[in-house]
């Protein structure tokens, strides 16, 4: 990327960033409306914080089909919430057992177990509230909008993101071989990441059936490539950058990409994901420019 494409990726990452806090908070009770410890928590989770990778990637593919900003946005915002509740209850005591998240202690540390508890569950059912009430101006065709609500519930559940947590949580102590680690991964973060990206694309007008083929390819591989790169992370950064505790994965014995290939097969295996993820956009030519910025920040990243 030249320097020049690099500052203007930067600009509209920081201005995207910028909007999804406000839109965020929005989208939150505010933290004096009563039970006002509940929803200090909610904003806690929530505000002031996080790469907003998935809010990212709703943009990036909600611009590849001409979709509008404020849709976008409300679709962003749904999908975030639903990853900030799933950081609460990853994070609580019966999970990954963390006191620190975002650079700041996690939602059970700075209040108290059954409030992250509630918390995590009013996070989650906010989220489909903001994908059910676009204002008039910004709502997608009502089918549209029934398709997005159903992909964000199956990305959440037991067949996506609490399937694979449930999974993870079964596999500690274990070694598994490539393809149940693919799985869990597939599950517990891809299917999120992949559901950001096919909302954003249906915020706009329809895809080609061969386009829309193509992005789910790349939804799929982008997902995985953030999974196997936070694996790395865990193992390689510190946590003053990381904002979470490093070195976790290690200590809980939890099976990730770098206990099955090392760390220098783990960072081969993520940039061969990277250049599947290149290939599966290249129908879309100049139009997935965002798209391929955001894979290569999420192969590069370190934090
Ligand atoms: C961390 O996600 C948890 C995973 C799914 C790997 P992020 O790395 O996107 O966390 P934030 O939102 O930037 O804090
Ligand atoms: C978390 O995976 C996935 C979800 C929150 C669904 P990790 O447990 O690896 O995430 P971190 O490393 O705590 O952010
Ligand atoms: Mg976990
Ligand atoms: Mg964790
Ligand atoms: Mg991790």
């Amino acid at each position: 990327m030249s320097s020049e494409a690099g500052r203007d990726f930067q600009h509209w990452m920081r201005q995207i960033q910028t909007s999804t806090e406000t839109a965020l908070s929005a989208c939150l009770p505010v933290e004096t409306s009563i039970p006002a410890r509940l929803h200090t928590a909610m904003r806690h989770a929530v505000l002031g914080g996080g790469k907003r990778v998935r809010p990212l990637l709703v943009h990036a593919a909600g611009e590849l089909t001409g979709a509008p900003s404020g849709t976008r946005t409300r679709a962003a915002c749904a999908v975030e919430l639903i990853h900030a509740y799933s950081l609460v209850h990853d994070d609580l005591p019966c999970m990954d057992n963390d006191a620190l998240r975002r650079g700041k202690p996690t939602c059970h540390i700075a209040f108290d177990e059954a409030t992250a508890l509630l918390a995590g569950d009013a996070l989650q059912t906010q989220a489909f509230f903001v994908l059910s009430h676009f204002p008039p101006e910004d709502a997608p065709e009502p089918r549209q909008q029934l398709r997005m609500l159903a992909l964000l519930a199956e990305a959440s559940g037991s067949l996506g993101m609490a399937g694979g947590q449930a999974i993870d949580l079964a596999a500690v102590g274990k070694s598994l071989e490539q393809p149940e680690l693919e799985l869990m991964h597939a599950l517990k973060t891809g299917a999120l990441i992949r559901a950001a990206i096919l909302l954003g694309a249906l915020c706009g007008p329809p895809l080609a059936e061969v386009e829309e083929v193509a992005l789910d390819r790349f939804a799929k591989r982008v997902g995985l490539l953030f999974q196997v790169v936070d694996d790395i992370l865990d193992a390689s950064a510190s946590t003053a950058t990381l904002g979470k505790t490093a070195g976790k994965d290690a200590a809980s014995v939890k099976p990730t990409y770098v206990s099955l290939l090392g760390l220098s097969g783990a960072r081969d295996y993520a940039d061969a994901l990277r250049r599947d993820t290149l290939d599966a956009l290249s129908c879309f030519a100049e139009r997935a420019r965002r798209l391929i910025e955001l894979a290569d920040f999420i192969c590069r990243r370190n934090f």
